[in-house]
């Protein structure tokens, strides 16, 4: 079975640049460029949903440089791609919290939703200034302010009304969730969504991702058995 939804951490495009001697935003400048490519590839391989993690709400803490480099790199792939993105009817979504980003930025993550709005060939979902546990209180307020309002009581929370309370609402939960770099963790990405995702780490930085990687992502996650809570198809069959 093919993955419909695909979520990637980017990792590992400092180290891509160290170890070429390069200064660490020309490892996130050869990130973007991956970027484009694994949004092709997917497009190409029939995924219909890709998220990537670019910028999580605790990347602020990075030197003000970087910080100011991944900000510029964001505009520069808005006003760059999103023509050929639209182009080849790709929709973009942006979640994470957007209160406190600089103007221009807000104004460009909401062009690229609206021009892109009616594109069905393929979904391109951008973390943006996102972190999970944030996404979570930010819902679990917005219920809280409904209960309070009498919109709805306590009892009509359930797991749907929460889940379309997340930046992700109307997003399927993502099937495939792929880290490059080797390192093993969630870095606080789609806690609430990961919830039945399979994972696949990739020793290679996220530079060097390409449709091949991709592709060795999509084979692994075939050869698994997905159980949901449930049991599989051999144990049913006994
Ligand atoms: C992890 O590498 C990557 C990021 C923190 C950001 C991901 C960003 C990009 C791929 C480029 C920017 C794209 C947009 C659209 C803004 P790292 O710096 O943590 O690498 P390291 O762990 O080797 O230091």
């Amino acid at each position: 079975m093919k993955p419909a939804h695909v979520a990637i951490i980017m990792d590992g495009n400092g180290r891509w640049a160290e170890a070429r001697g390069l200064p660490r935003r020309a490892g996130h400048r050869a990130g973007v460029e991956a970027l484009r490519k694994a949004v092709r590839s997917a497009g190409e391989l029939g995924i219909n949903w890709l998220t990537v993690y670019a910028f999580s709400s605790e990347n602020w803490s990075r030197p003000r440089s970087e910080v100011n480099d991944l900000m510029g790199l964001l505009r520069l792939f808005i006003r760059r791609d999103l023509a050929e993105l639209h182009q080849n009817g790709v929709r973009v979504r942006i979640i994470g919290d957007r209160e406190n980003l600089e103007k221009d930025i807000k104004s460009l993550l909401l062009e690229a939703e609206n021009l892109t709005a009616e594109n069905t060939s393929m979904n391109l979902v951008i973390a943006f200034n996102y972190g999970a546990r944030d996404e979570i209180v930010r819902a679990a307020k917005s219920l809280f302010a409904d209960v309070q309002a009498g919109k709805i009581t306590a009892d009509d929370i359930d797991i749907d009304g929460f889940g379309n309370r997340l930046d992700t609402a109307g997003i399927p939960d993502p099937d495939l969730i792929i880290r490059t770099s080797g390192e093993q963790r969630l870095s606080n990405f789609l806690l609430w969504q990961a919830a039945y995702a399979e994972f696949v780490f990739l020793p290679c930085h996220w530079p060097d991702f390409g449709r091949c990687e991709l592709e060795t992502a999509l084979a692994t996650f075939n050869a698994r058995e997905r159980r949901f809570g449930g049991v599989g198809a051999r144990e049913a069959a006994l």
